[in-house]
């Protein structure tokens, strides 16, 4: 991306889109896509996505503000921060402290993620980033075993643990848009890891089934009794020494994990780790920065939709799929279609066939992310789908003539970890903030009260395919790709209207693009289009969430040629709608999560 480019999109605000008149090009270039072109409503007729008569199980309305988070305890601590007078930035902060206590499984300090935030007053979109990177250490074979093939079981101990960016990014984020003081936003997480929580069910059941995890020196006597077993459902978990990690970071700010004696103790524990120990030193924790990265945004029919940018794949390629199905009318076909699963199971496969390819961590890596959302690319990937046959696996396009095309790495693992918030504050400031340890439990290692992640295993084991260096190959101080997908929705006056997205590993790609589908061209309310059944085509077969209304398309789908599988698909969608008359939220019928709002 040259400077220039970069800084048109720092700069970038939805309330200069669209201007019909200053977009000429564009909307040249969109007409040809199809009928419905981005500039079809004219600024202060924006579309309304108010379905009235809500059903009496409908979302979750509110007024003034609302939170969706993964647990309730979280999103209540989120409410209370906003009924203080706190923005969502503060909000998000207190949250996603509750969830590193109570859902210590999916996200936490000891990892990293993305935020996006959209502020009301002005209008500007920014994307924060605090994915984890790899230390010094780090080298492109370093998950390779002895005799040059991927290792087995990287996944647990110090070589997967990234330097974690969650606290560095929130830090940024608040001295940005934040209200209330820093301290104040931790007070919640305190008194609840000191206090007690009862376990979840659905932390019940990972603490039972996580591999290693009752093993490992720290974790294993907090999840497990003395005898070993798994602690229940309901069962009591305290955790003073998390109290005191957030203690030490709510009066020193994110230095005091970063450097001193937390900082030395997470290199302790990589170093001394009884699986694969590894080296990451105190300077790799403390150089690490959060960076602002230029929001991705694509209009989608008469909506601007704003993603987030490498080293995330998540906006490229949900941006792609809507890109591409630009010029179908999906809103005709409807909900019920199995032609409309069939289009978005071809535009999601295109779009990972490029994925595969092209994005990495673009401080390492050329991504030609503006080539891969140029509308006239777009419309020539999606003349390569058919109305009623699949296409079968799909090769990577050309977004431009100094576009690098690399060896593929496809992720194999679809993780059901990871926890997405979305927050509507009073002043109608937004934030829609994914993060993540990686898989359940990350690398299993637990310091000082929290998880660390295994989030380096998102690089390619493999470090050269066909000769040459795969995009996404580790390296010092590299950021392993990821599929998060935080989500902001604007109207044709700049206006939010939503926030979304969803944990799953690359399968959130798949998860998001539904949901966004299902609101805004299905006009589903927001609970319909999360709990709508799952389906994604990560360039290979149609995955579709087994046990749903999707099972009666299957043999429509496999008539158009599709290889079928079923998937658990274990979303974790937080959404939130705004209307013309309220906050509309719904929260993942798969997870434990709730809206709550006033
Ligand atoms: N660790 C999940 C992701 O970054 O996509």
């Amino acid at each position: 991306m040259t400077e220039s480019s970069q800084r048109r999109r720092r700069q970038f605000s939805p309330r200069r889109w669209p201007s019909c008149r200053k977009t000429a090009t564009l909307a040249a270039v969109l007409a040809l896509l199809g009928p419905l072109a981005a500039c079809q409503h004219e600024a202060g007729t924006g579309p309304s996505l108010m379905l009235t008569g809500q059903p009496a199980d409908g979302p979750v309305t509110a007024k003034r503000h609302m939170i969706v988070a993964d647990h309730p305890l979280a999103a209540e601590a989120g409410r209370e921060i906003l009924r203080s007078g706190g923005t969502a930035v503060d909000a998000a902060i207190a949250a996603q402290m509750v969830l590193t206590l109570v859902e210590p499984q999916s996200s936490g300090i000891g990892g990293g993620g993305f935020l996006m935030h959209f502020a009301a007053r002005t209008g500007a979109v920014d994307t924060y980033d605090g994915r984890e990177a790899a230390p010094k250490s780090a080298h492109p074979y370093m998950f390779l075993d002895g005799i040059g093939k991927p290792m087995a079981g990287a996944g647990v101990g110090g070589l997967p643990v990234g330097v974690p960016g969650l606290l560095r990014m929130l830090e940024l984020a608040h001295k940005e848009h934040g209200r209330l003081k820093w301290r104040e936003l931790f007070q919640p997480a305190i008194k609840l890891a000191r206090d007690g929580f009862p376990i979840s069910k659905r932390l019940a059941r990972q603490i039972a089934s996580a591999e290693g995890l009752r093993n490992s020196p720290v974790a294993g006597s907090y999840f497990f009794d003395n005898d070993g077993v798994p602690k229940p459902a309901g069962a009591v978990l305290r955790n003073r020494d998390l109290a005191e990690t957030l203690a030490a970071v709510a009066e020193s700010g994110a230095d005091a994990f970063h450097e001193g004696a937390i900082a030395e103790a997470v290199a302790r524990a990589v170093g001394s780790a009884p699986h694969n120990p590894a080296r990451m030193t105190i300077d790799d924790l403390k150089a690490y920065q959060a960076k602002k990265r230029p929001p991705l945004c694509l209009p989608y029919r008469m909506w601007l939709v704003c993603g987030f940018g490498p080293p995330s794949s998540g906006g490229v390629a949900t941006l792609q799929i809507l890109g591409i199905l630009q010029g179908f009318d999906l809103a005709a076909l409807g909900p019920e279609s199995s032609r409309a699963v069939h289009l978005i199971s071809e535009a999601g496969a295109l779009a990972f066939a490029d994925r595969e390819v092209y994005v990495a961590d673009p401080d390492f890596v050329p991504v030609p992310a503006d080539g891969l959302l140029d509308p006239q690319y777009l419309a020539l990937r999606a003349s390569q789908i058919t109305g009623a046959k699949a296409g079968g696996r799909r090769q990577p396009g050309m977004p431009g003539a100094g576009a690098a095309l690399h060896p593929p790495h496809a992720t194999a693992e679809a993780g059901t970890s990871t926890a997405h918030l979305s927050v509507v504050d009073a002043d109608g400031n937004a934030v829609a903030l994914t993060a993540s340890i990686n898989r359940p439990f990350g690398s299993r290692l637990m310091v000082r009260g929290f998880l660390l992640n295994d989030e380096l295993t998102d690089f390619s084991f493999t470090p050269n395919a066909d000769g040459a260096p795969v995009a996404n190959r580790a390296g010092p101080g590299k950021r392993p790709r990821s599929s998060m997908a935080p989500t902001l929705v604007f109207d044709g006056r700049g206006r939010v209207v939503m926030a979304i997205g969803s944990p799953g590993g690359p399968r959130i790609i798949g998860y998001v693009t539904k949901a966004l589908i299902a609101a805004l061209d299905w006009r589903l309310d927001i609970r319909q289009a999360v709990a709508y059944p799952n389906f994604v085509n990560r360039n290979g077969a149609l995955e579709i969430e087994k046990d749903t209304s999707l099972a009666r398309m299957v043999p429509a789908l496999k008539a158009m040629g599709h290889e079928v599988l079923p998937i658990s698909g274990v979303s974790g969608l937080n959404g939130i709608l705004v209307t013309k008359d309220a906050l509309e939220g719904a929260t993942d019928p798969r997870r434990e999560g709730v809206a709550l709002g006033d």
